[in-house]
């Protein structure tokens, strides 16, 4: 494509934002491209000098072990924890008595914590841990709603050295049966259930029917949170605020973190593929410490006055890395909200700007879309001045919202940081900093020490302006390690299409300024609302209703969710297709993988488009579905 029609579907591509003087001049990165350009001298030294802003047991030998290529691996022979640089270090200073959380909860309860009680609350949980028999390298399911308990179960678990799998609270039975399933884990932490938009949501009633489905953990610790009815199983189920009563040892509020090499895993975290069963992203305690922390500081410019707010869900990446992780290790004061954004009313997250003071939000492109439906009449009627920058992540933003965001929540005084990254990368890669100029729907450049490229099918760099693959050169401390328990899977899925570049899964463009522009996803990957759902998983659930012969799922583009699902099914023999059995799959779909997997649209077909081999043509739905001729599609998707 040439740079003239590349313009034509970018409009933005010469919209230029620069960002104030005092902006730049109270940037932790007054110079971006002077950092970039002394990070791409030498990598590894640049990589070092970000890794010695934290602390270490035991200092490295190595920065970058690349002898047994893609298993890359970072900090060798370094000794740490993340919780020694999240708490440890922090209540040894004067930031004990700084709040690391405010918390509210939906229907307005506040409350907050302190690092030191933050660090009290880790260490009894963490002794409860192992007092269920949970060691190092153990793996535990953390499925709760958005409350603190989800914060201290992560913490707890990392500084025992067990391994987190955090199972969004907005994921249903099966989902997370296969993820309970998949990591064996020896504990489950959930709660009676949360709030969300002013219903009940019943987690620990979905925890009891995914353990009929699963060769049951050994315990199950249930947070009470709004009071409900729920069986507990003798023997098996225990109510988390009596544990933490418990004398478990002569000082339960005390626990010694223990002693991590940088490799050692701290955490798998499950995200939708190409096949039916998800992936278990595999992080480690030191590159992802060095990586979170490094970005979190560059791109929001974090100060020790700011008050954070990620309105991510600790169930997915951007939760683990930017509510819970980076925040903490710089000691930070993190805001974090329960519930929906329009309960009661659609000003609730406005409102809370202003009763906390926050002065940095960062949401997602979905969200803005649609709050913007509701006017301007709800951020005018509070006071967002405390605000100084904002930020975007998880799918594109659309010019016409980051213009919507910028004009009426930062009154066009607070820059936007969209930062483009993946579960698998762990940190952000492809982001502005507070002092380079922005164009809505840019991500801009990479970050210093990360190399990005847009590639053909041949892997060799396109034209600017041209479409392409994007793909990251070189590795980077906060990346996957592998894919739990399936080494292959991480070979093939991401190093085997270019040998010597990491594989996104994602289409860009890069423009005359060197600016990137991320398109969409290339693979079978849906993202909807910016949820990460694999079309292959979806379509499995789909089968396991009892009229589902066979189904197919695509996504379609979507005024406010940027991509909805539209599922095509076949039906049994014997069954009527219908609005009556539409809402009956609808719902079945809802139990099974969770609310956000809910269809759009619902098609009975007598036939699905397929290979000879009998892969089913998605592309050809897509297609058909959009009105075009099979042949309009971009070559990219085949
Ligand atoms: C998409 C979320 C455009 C992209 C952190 C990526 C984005 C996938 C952006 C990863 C952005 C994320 N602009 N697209 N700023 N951020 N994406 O693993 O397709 O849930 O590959 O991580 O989200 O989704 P994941």
């Amino acid at each position: 494509m040439s740079q003239e029609s590349a313009a034509k579907q970018n409009p933005a591509v010469d919209e230029i934002y620069h960002p104030s003087p005092d902006i730049v001049a109270q940037a932790n990165v007054p110079d971006p491209e002077r950092l970039r350009e002394e990070a791409a001298r030498d990598i590894q030294a640049y990589w070092a000098k970000r890794a010695e802003e934290l602390e270490w047991y035991a200092p490295w030998e190595k920065v970058l072990d690349d002898s047994n290529k893609p298993f890359y691996q970072w900090f060798t022979g370094g000794k740490t924890n993340i919780v020694l640089n999240a708490l440890d270090r922090h209540v040894r200073t004067w930031r004990r008595n700084k709040l690391a959380l405010i918390w509210e909860s939906e229907k307005g309860d506040l409350r907050t914590l302190s690092y030191h009680a933050l660090n009290r609350e880790v260490c009894k949980f963490a002794n409860v841990l192992k007092s269920m028999g949970v060691v190092k390298g153990d793996r535990v399911t953390i499925y709760m709603p958005r409350i603190p308990e989800t914060v201290i179960a992560m913490l707890a678990t990392a500084k025992i050295g067990a391994i987190h799998s955090v199972v969004y609270g907005g994921f249903s039975v099966e989902a997370l049966h296969g993820r309970i399933e998949d990591s064996e884990s020896k504990v489950i932490i959930t709660a009676d259930g949360g709030n969300m938009n002013g219903k009940k949501v019943e987690l620990k009633k979905i925890v009891d029917e995914a353990l009929q489905r699963s060769g049951a953990p050994e315990h199950v610790v249930v947070v009470r949170h709004l009071g409900l009815d729920v069986m507990m199983e003798q023997g098996r189920d225990y109510w988390y605020h009596e544990l933490m009563s418990l004398p478990l040892t002569r000082n339960p509020m005390r626990c010694e973190t223990e002693v991590m090499d940088a490799e050692d895993p701290l955490f798998i975290l499950y995200t939708s593929g190409t096949t039916g069963k998800p992936k278990a992203i595999l992080h480690t305690h030191g590159g992802y410490s060095v990586g979170v922390h490094a970005t979190l500081k560059d791109v929001f410019d974090l100060k020790e006055e700011d008050r954070w707010w990620c309105t991510a869900d600790p169930g997915w990446i951007t939760g683990h890395s930017y509510i819970v992780y980076a925040p903490l290790l710089a000691g930070a004061t993190s805001f974090m909200y329960e519930g929906a954004p329009t309960y009661p009313y659609p000003d609730r997250w406005w409102s809370m700007i202003e009763k906390y003071g926050i002065t940095i939000f960062y949401s997602t492109p979905t969200a803005i879309r649609g709050l913007m439906r509701f006017g301007t009449s709800w951020p005018n009627r509070h006071d967002l001045s405390s605000l100084r920058l904002l930020g975007s992540v998880g799918e594109p933003i659309n010019p016409e919202a980051w213009r919507w965001f910028h004009k009426n929540i930062g009154k066009e005084k607070c820059p936007i940081m969209d930062t483009w990254w993946q579960t698998e990368t762990g940190a952000f890669m492809i982001a502005p900093m507070p002092a380079m100029p922005l164009k809505p729907g840019s991500g801009t450049k990479p970050l210093p020490g990360i190399t990005a490229e847009v590639v053909n099918e041949e892997g060799k760099p396109v034209k600017d302006g041209d479409e392409g693959f994007l793909v990251l050169k070189n590795p980077w401390p906060a990346m996957m390690r592998t894919i739990f328990k399936d080494p292959d899977r991480y070979v093939q899925t991401y190093w085997s299409k270019f040998k010597d570049f990491y594989f996104v899964g994602d289409s860009a463009r890069r423009d005359k300024d060197g600016y990137f522009w991320i398109i969409g996803r290339v693979d079978d990957v849906i993202k909807v609302s910016g949820y990460r759902l694999g079309t292959a998983e979806l379509e499995s659930a789909f089968i396991t209703h009892h009229a589902v012969a066979e189904a197919a799922v695509i996504g379609l583009p979507h005024e406010v969710k940027g991509v909805a699902i539209h599922a095509y099914l076949i039906l049994k023999a014997g069954h009527e297709p219908g609005e009556e059995l539409a809402e009956d799959i609808r719902k079945h779909i809802a139990h099974e993988m969770g609310p956000i997997a809910k269809p759009e649209k619902i098609e009975f077909v007598k036939t699905l488009p397929k290979t000879r081999s009998g892969k089913i043509m998605r592309r050809v739905l897509k297609a058909r579905a959009q009105g075009m001729s099979e042949g309009d599609i971009s070559t990219l998707e085949e």
